[in-house]
């Protein structure tokens, strides 16, 4: 699965450059607060614009301090899935719970230098982890490739049938970086700048995806 980050967009024409992907499978959605991140984004009220102008499930990554108080307010918008960070949540578990209650997929994200293993049990709740593959804040970033031993260690637990998540991956995917996650065992890759920053959007789309499954 490919999903462009909206991050990397020209934001005067959103609606555009959502339709500039059609055939993403999801559309990845950065909320930044300029407080868990340095960098700050959008919010909820773009959020539901978005939602009401694509059919693409819309993936909202919440770079934010207090998820325990805003993500459900993502998922009873409509989200496909909601991902908080494991570094900002008070009560992982109970969001979990709200976000699936209200009808969400519910994602848990980690940071490059966050471990995997103390979470394990954690994500028995979560529907999604996305292993961030850069300092979470800024588009165009280069990837880090040892992120991926925590991808390989969920991919094994995944296939022997522990662990149910859909495995992500945010931060420096292009053509050249994106082999190496997919060989790790991702099964969805965030892509910004890799699809805005190209000339056609739709066809860099086709390039990853094509890569990916090589
Ligand atoms: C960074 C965001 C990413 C960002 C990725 O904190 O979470 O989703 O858009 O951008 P690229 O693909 O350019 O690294
Ligand atoms: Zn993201």
């Amino acid at each position: 699965m490919i999903a462009p980050s909206i991050l990397s967009a020209d934001f005067a024409r959103l609606a555009d450059e959502v339709d500039a992907v059609r055939g993403a499978d999801w559309l990845h959605v950065d909320v930044m607060d300029a407080h868990f991140v340095p960098n700050l984004t959008i919010g909820l009220p773009v959020v539901k614009a978005l939602l009401a102008s694509t059919d693409i499930p819309v993936d909202c990554h919440l770079m934010i301090d207090d998820p325990d108080r805003w993500a459900i307010d993502y998922a009873e918008a409509g989200a496909h899935n909601v991902t908080v960070h494991v570094e900002a949540a008070d009560d992982p578990v109970k969001l979990a719970a709200n976000l699936r209650a209200a009808g969400a997929k519910a994602g848990l994200s980690i940071k490059p230098d966050t471990p995997l293993e103390p979470y394990l049990e954690l994500l028995t709740h979560y529907d999604t982890l996305l292993v961030m593959s850069v300092e979470p804040g800024f588009g165009g970033q280069e990837f880090m490739p040892g992120v991926l031993d925590k991808v390989r260690a969920a991919r094994r637990l995944v296939d022997s049938g522990e662990l149910r998540v859909l495995i992500e991956i945010d931060g420096g995917i292009n053509a050249d970086t994106i082999e190496q996650a997919a060989e790790a065992g991702v099964d969805c890759f965030v892509a910004g700048s890799a699809v805005y920053g190209a000339d056609d959007p739709a066809e860099a789309i086709a390039r990853l995806r094509n890569k990916a499954e090589a």
